[in-house]
């Protein structure tokens, strides 16, 4: 009887150590998972605050004040709070490649309609607009 419990107790042991490992690595994945999502998207932020700050790219810091910039421009308005009163992605990157739509007078320029940026570039900025 005490040689049965035993080996049942060696069971138990070894099932709770296997599902220990199972949970570890599944939580290392997940967390492994998260650290290279939030790597990718510093690294796209980076690569947009470049294409923003570029005199021969974006030039946003022209026309718009972001905080923690220097000597920015006025003839826009400031960029901030961007997640919040942009929720729609595709509503903002609209707004920067042609913003005529919304104002036909604007002299913000059409930056995806003339090319002044390409697809990647105007990702990229997104991502960095929508972090400010
Ligand atoms: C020549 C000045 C000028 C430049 C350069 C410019 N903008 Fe604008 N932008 C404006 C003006 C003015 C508005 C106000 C809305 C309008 O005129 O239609 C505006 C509006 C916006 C808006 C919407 C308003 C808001 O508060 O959310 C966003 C977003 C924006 N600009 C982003 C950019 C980005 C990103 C760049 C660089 C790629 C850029 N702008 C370059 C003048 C400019």
């Amino acid at each position: 009887m005490l040689r049965v419990t035993e080996s049942v107790n060696k069971v138990l042991l070894a099932v709770c150590v296997a599902a220990g490992l199972l949970l570890a690595s599944g939580l290392a994945t997940a967390q492994n998972a998260d650290n290279s999502v939030d790597a990718e998207l510093a690294e796209r932020i980076k690569a947009g605050r470049a294409v923003f700050e570029n005199r021969r790219k974006g030039n946003c810091l022209s026309c718009h004040l972001v905080i923690g910039s220097e000597l920015p421009g006025n003839a826009g308005p400031p960029l901030i709070g961007m997640q919040a009163r942009w929720p729609d992605r595709k509503a903002l990157k609209a707004q920067v490649y042609d913003p005529t739509i919304a104002n036909p007078n604007t002299i913000m320029p059409p930056y995806g309609l003339h090319r002044i940026l390409t697809e990647e570039e105007l990702d990229v900025l997104v991502d960095y607009v929508l972090s400010l």
